[in-house]
């Protein structure tokens, strides 16, 4: 074989075992994410960019029918984003440990560290039949799709046993003290989160709409 030959010969086969190899890592990840989630372009990034605005996002999500087309006018109005947009971003507060339920991760919404509105809670009445709070609170770990849980809240201010999700209190242990800003979502962490991790933290308000943001425990 003349060396020009084996060159190209060499090529080939560097090209062909690179190719098996992209195959090989690649065809059990679209087989995991077959769901046709990623086509979805409302569908939340699953690993949090670079670039990451949750202001942004959720505003721009919230004008494609994720957030009611009433509320979307306070959120576009004056100190809109600190008033009720903020208002239901996640955060995770510092949980008195005596609070703490192993397996679940501590969630608030309207961080006033930042200048947010903390979000109020409401239970059932007869002028507000749905109640005010986050029925539905979905976290995943950044990057792996496969390790979303959804927790459901139902009856505030008191959970019932129909739900895997329990509320309790931050400065006092009973979540409807200060018009329900006390109110902690204990969420379902999913199985292998550790500390260090940035969940997708996916919520849902049922007044208000849903809203997501990436948070590192
Ligand atoms: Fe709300």
């Amino acid at each position: 074989m003349d060396r020009r030959t084996f060159l190209k010969d060499s090529a080939v086969t560097v090209v062909g075992t690179a190719l098996l190899v992209d195959c090989a890592q690649k065809t059990p990840d679209t087989a995991a994410s077959a769901p046709a989630k990623a086509a979805d372009p409302n569908q939340p990034p699953i690993d949090r960019p670079a670039d990451w605005d949750p202001v942004a996002f959720n505003t721009a999500r919230g004008k494609s029918g994720f957030i009611p087309e009433k509320y979307m006018a306070d959120i576009l109005g004056p100190g809109g984003t600190e008033k009720h947009l903020g208002k239901h971003l996640p955060f995770v507060p510092k949980l008195d440990p005596s609070r703490a339920v192993a397996g679940t991760v501590a969630i608030m919404f309207g961080d006033t560290s930042k200048g947010y509105s903390a979000h109020p809670n409401a239970a059932k009445t007869a002028e507000k039949p749905d109640g005010h709070w986050y029925n539905w609170i979905r976290v995943a770990i950044a990057g792996r799709p496969e390790s979303e849980v959804e927790t459901l809240f139902d009856n505030w201010p008191m959970a019932s046993d129909k739900v895997n999700g329990k509320y309790t209190g931050f400065s006092d242990p009973d979540p409807s003290k200060e018009d329900g800003k006390n109110t902690v979502y204990l969420a379902q962490l999913p199985p292998g989160a550790k500390a260090g991790d940035t969940l997708r933290i996916w919520g849902h308000c049922l007044t208000h709409g849903e809203y997501v943001d990436f948070l590192t425990i």
